[in-house]
């Protein structure tokens, strides 16, 4: 007789996860192939850095937040969000690429934490800074390669985030390690001139609104991860200025 356990169709959850995940790693490289200036990275975020992001939820557990995520890919960070979700919390979850947001609906759709939490979730096909939003957040997670765009929409999109979030909130994003000097050995001037100012770009933002930085040395690449807090005292109203576009 048959070992229904030792047939091939059989597998164990842990099977299932890993299969999972190694397909996400080539929808990743294959997206990578297609467009590396904003897919921006040939794999996913590994976990260590995807838990390192989670930190503003995890240090107001009980507190309802409006939370977004910016550049969700095949949800390596969504993933790790999602259980750290409140009740009356709510993910927006943002991201342009068709076939990213196809496994990112079935992933909201399938997760055990939003079970029964309809709407709790909800993925926008669209860039950042094209939110169409009154809407405000307590914190955002980004996960956009911004070290690729070009100055002008870098700071269109910091801007953006800045307008998004409450007073007092956090804006949570990573920073490969090393791409300046990578880019120094492999790319042309003009592009290095670019990173360069997209450097100094996000180094007026660290400087005006930073509240820490992590190392994730448990990354491929490893990253530094940012905190900015907008501040709570502003005199001036941030109303939303991001470009409009409907929402999907
Ligand atoms: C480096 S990947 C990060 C994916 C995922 N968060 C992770 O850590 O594995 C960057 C993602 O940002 C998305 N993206 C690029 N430009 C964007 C924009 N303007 N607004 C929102 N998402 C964007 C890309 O499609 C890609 O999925």
């Amino acid at each position: 007789m048959n070992d229904w356990k030792t047939s091939p169709g059989w597998k164990t959850s842990q099977e299932r996860v890993l299969s999972q995940r190694q397909a996400e790693g080539w929808m990743f490289l294959i997206e990578a192939a297609r467009d590396m200036r904003t897919t921006g990275a040939i794999a996913p975020s590994g976990k260590a850095l995807a838990r390192t992001l989670t930190g503003p939820l995890r240090a107001q557990p009980s507190r309802p937040l409006a939370v977004l995520e910016a550049g969700a890919g095949t949800g390596a960070i969504t993933r790790a969000l999602i259980p750290h979700l409140s009740p009356g919390s709510h993910l927006d979850i943002v991201e342009p690429n068709p076939r990213f947001t196809a496994r990112l609906d079935h992933l909201v759709a399938t997760h055990p934490h939003l079970a029964g939490h309809a709407g709790k979730a909800t993925v926008h096909q669209t860039c950042v800074e094209r939110l169409d939003t009154t809407q405000r957040y307590d914190v955002i997670v980004s996960g956009l390669p911004l070290t690729n765009f070009p100055p002008q929409q870098v700071e269109r999109i910091m801007s953006c985030f800045m307008d998004l979030l409450h007073p007092g909130g956090t804006l949570a994003y990573y920073a490969y390690l090393g791409t300046r000097r990578a880019r120094t050995l492999t790319a042309s001037r003009a592009a290095q001139r670019r990173h360069a100012t997209v450097d100094e770009i996000m180094t007026g933002y660290q400087r005006a609104y930073a509240t820490g930085r992590w190392t994730v040395w448990a990354n491929l690449p490893p990253a530094h991860v940012w905190h900015l807090q907008r501040p709570t005292d502003e005199k001036a109203d941030r109303s939303a200025p991001c470009d409009s576009e409907a929402r999907r």
